[in-house]
């Protein structure tokens, strides 16, 4: 490994990329596009906003973008309330964008990875209002509808995410039909084969138009309980998310027919080449549960590390869930990190109280673990989350206290300190630009010693480097708040989460440290982490 001046200088070409396997060689970069960059002036981004921005998505290094879903939408959830499949949000754009945004990152080697909703549909959607129209209705049975219980409630006691009853009563047919989510999100019932082949459908329309992969909303969801039996009440033992509802999800969530649904998801990407990548939303409180999710290499490629992300930025915490995870994961199996995303706390609030070093030592951490690391929109600058006035709230899940609202961490993308951030040039934009001033790309790429060029730089030292990509991660013995880990043959990894010095066994030289005045600095048998440092050391 060299030191990051030199892998920068390089400008390493994709050729650090396997392509049968290339998302284990990949930085992924996750967008919210309604929030990244507006070029039509009406406060909402769109995809030629996108395309505008792939330079700048190819000079920071990322090697893939996964797009928040694309589709038409009435927008009671933004995109995840899906009401036509096989098109295009006009708010977004056309087909003929889209086809643009696929070639245009192809061309800078970038990777485009979707959003696909399988566990509902909207209200709107076609199938399902002609799913609600009669009992007898060709589409009846694609949805989950159920009889009243005995005393006319719901048919079981399932609460949706919410917090509130999972069932609504269509007085129409006289029946319930459930929702995970809103009720404007009608669960699709993945125990009927029609459905699973339109979905298959689905799919290869868009891997026929070169998408290179998908991710997987809610992937922990999608078939239930045949039987719909009623949830567990919780025992003390359970997740904060299960407390605040009041029970657990036993029979809505995480059902072992779900691996059939997830292997033929696979078998349809496998017959692609290259292969088509799956990521799934495995939104599952433990390792092991997330373990399942691989299958035998036979379900998804990569699946979402929520003990990872819900962890505290907490050395003895993180070393815990990410040691656990590389041994209980199966062994050929790939992991994946998530810093930031639409549903929590951005990383820098979250983890970090807005402090610059703390977001720096996150971040250097988090590019250098072993798997897939995925960046959210804005992370690459500590973009905070932002205080959303009641009066601009959006978030139609907000329910506290079961639910915040996750507004704060969708504010529009701070390009620069012009008015709005350099995001749009409407009068408002959908919701609440953050402190410009404080935060924008402009002024971070301009500085070198900024925590953009740090991002920038850390992901140029993994692409150039074998042991960064690929090679074994190992936990060696560390004074306390401290994580020291060995990746491959010759790369030590250090971090100081404490408020003391610390004294680290490592000889070789300082690849790339997280405040960039120790870049190059050699160690002699010890090295001294000051708080809130990290280093990569090349040994
Ligand atoms: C999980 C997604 O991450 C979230 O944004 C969405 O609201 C739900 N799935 C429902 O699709």
């Amino acid at each position: 490994m060299i030191v990051a001046s030199q892998a920068v200088a390089q400008a390493v070409p994709s050729s650090h990329i396997d392509p049968q396997s290339w998302w284990r060689d990949a930085v992924i970069y996750q967008i919210y596009p309604r929030s990244f960059a507006d070029t039509n002036g009406d406060g909402v981004g769109d995809i030629p906003g996108v395309i505008s921005k792939l330079d700048y998505l190819q000079w920071l290094g990322v090697d893939a973008i996964w797009l928040t879903p694309l589709y038409p939408s009435p927008n009671h959830d933004f995109g995840y309330d899906v009401s036509d499949y096989y098109s295009i949000n006009p708010q977004f754009g056309t087909m003929h964008d889209f086809e643009r945004l696929v070639d245009e990152a192809h061309r800078r080697g970038i990777r485009i990875v979707m959003d696909i909703v399988p566990n509902h549909t909207s209200v709107d959607h076609a199938w399902f209002q002609d799913s609600r129209s009669s009992r007898t209705a060709a589409h009846r049975d694609w949805y989950v509808w159920a009889d009243p219980a005995p005393d006319g409630g719901p048919p079981n006691n399932w609460v949706d995410h919410t917090g509130r009853p999972a069932w609504e009563w269509d007085d129409h047919t006289k029946q319930y039909y459930l929702h995970n989510f809103l009720t404007s999100q009608p669960d699709l019932n993945w125990w009927n084969p029609q459905v699973r082949a339109e979905f298959d459908r689905i799919l290869r329309f868009w891997y026929d138009r070169g998408v290179d992969g998908f991710r997987i909303d809610a992937a922990q969801a999608i078939i239930k309980d045949q039987l719909l039996r009623d949830n567990p009440p919780i025992d003390g033992t359970d997740p904060p998310d299960a407390r605040a509802r009041g029970q657990k999800y036993v029979y809505n969530i995480n059902r072992p027919e779900l691996h059939e649904v997830l292997r033929q998801f696979r078998a349809v990407a496998d017959e692609y080449d290259p292969p088509r990548m799956l990521y799934g939303e495995t939104s599952v409180p433990t390792v092991p549960e997330l373990a399942s999710f691989y299958g035998r290499d036979d379900e998804i490629h990569i699946g979402l590390n929520m003990p990872y992300m819900l962890s505290d930025l907490n050395a003895g915490a993180l070393q815990t869930v990410v040691d656990s995870t590389q041994a209980i994961l199966p062994r050929d199996a790939w992991p994946s990190w998530t810093l930031s995303n639409t549903e929590v706390p951005r990383f820098p609030t979250r983890w970090a109280g807005n402090d610059d070093a703390l977001s720096r030592v996150a971040l250097l951490m988090h590019l250098t673990m072993r798997g897939t690391p995925f960046l959210y929109y804005g992370d690459e600058i500590a973009m905070p989350d932002v205080d959303v006035p009641p009066a601009m709230q959006r978030d139609e899940m907000a329910a506290p206290p079961v639910r915040d609202s996750r507004d704060p961490e969708r504010t529009p993308m701070q390009w620069n300190h012009s008015p709005h951030g350099g995001f749009t040039s409407a009068p408002t934009a959908w919701l609440p630009v953050g402190d410009v001033a404080a935060t924008n790309v402009a002024d971070q790429q301009a500085d070198h010693t900024s925590i953009l060029n740090l991002t920038h730089d850390l992901i140029q030292v993994r692409r150039s480097s074998q042991d960064l990509r690929r090679g074994a991660q190992t936990t060696l013995p560390s004074p306390k708040d401290t994580w020291v880990f060995r990746r491959g043959k010759s790369t030590l990894v250090a971090i100081n989460l404490g408020t003391a010095d610390a004294l680290i066994p490592a000889t070789g030289t300082i690849a790339i440290s997280s405040g960039r005045d120790r870049d190059g600095e050699a160690a002699t048998g010890q090295l001294r982490l000051r708080p809130s440092e990290g280093v990569v050391v090349t040994t």
